[in-house]
């Protein structure tokens, strides 16, 4: 997937409006904290965050996503600190995080990419730290299609020609998958019908967590 050329054709591609379950559970965040939005995207999440006050990191590979959130933060006044890095390249310093957002990351990652940003999460919290993550699950209508056609790369991960990866967690699997946390919120189902840009109708099959350390 280019995210250059994605978020360069589509102002908006995941939409304006911040991930549903973030706007039902922000107020678990400790506001004198800082957030640290992993797979920022164009910034639909962190830009909500830091209107409600909250200061955040935002780290995203793309060049055209951090430049749209930089743009917005700086035209808004808002405190986001926008890098433009991967979670294995980036280095928090002495910045302790009350709050990790992980939306829409996990299924574009190989399995060993997984177990790494688990395991970089798990050095960055520290006691009372919140983890976000959304995820698809096998129940996702594309699922059989993609386990048929695209190169299996590991468990229910799979690549296309393109390089684009999709792994899919089974149900209730991202439960055992963080280790050491209060499971503060679990829900799988179905989210919003929706559309990227001119494409076709969508609705995903996905995994919600907030977990606490
Ligand atoms: C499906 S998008 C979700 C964007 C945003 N979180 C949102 O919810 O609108 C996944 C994002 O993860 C970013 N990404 C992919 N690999 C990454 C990595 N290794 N480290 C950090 N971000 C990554 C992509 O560039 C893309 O912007």
């Amino acid at each position: 997937m280019d995210y250059n050329q994605a978020y360069r054709d589509i102002e908006h591609l995941f939409g304006v409006e911040p991930e549903p379950l973030l706007k039902r559970c922000y107020m678990e965040l400790d506001m004198t904290k800082p957030v640290l939005d992993i797979g920022a995207g164009q910034g639909r999440n962190c830009l909500f965050l830091a209107r409600e006050g909250f200061d955040v990191v935002a780290i995203e590979p793309s060049a055209v996503g951090i430049e749209a959130i930089s743009t917005s933060a700086a035209k808004e006044g808002l405190s986001v600190q926008a890098h433009q890095t991967t979670f294995e390249a980036f280095r928090p310093g002495s910045c302790q995080f009350g709050g990790f957002l992980v939306f829409g990351l996990i299924q574009e990652l190989p399995r060993e990419s997984i177990e790494l940003l688990i395991s970089r999460i798990n050095s960055w919290t520290m006691a009372g730290s919140f983890v976000f993550v959304t995820c698809f699950t096998t129940d996702d209508s594309a699922y059989p299609r993609i386990s048929k056609e695209w190169k299996n790369i590991g468990k229910r991960s799979f690549a296309d020609e393109d390089g684009t990866i999709r792994t899919y967690l089974e149900p209730k699997e991202i439960l055992g998958m963080f280790g050491g946390y209060k499971v503060i919120h679990h829900w799988e189902g179905f989210g919003p019908m929706h559309r990227h840009g001119d494409g076709p109708p969508e609705q995903h099959a996905k995994a919600e967590l907030v977990i606490q350390r």
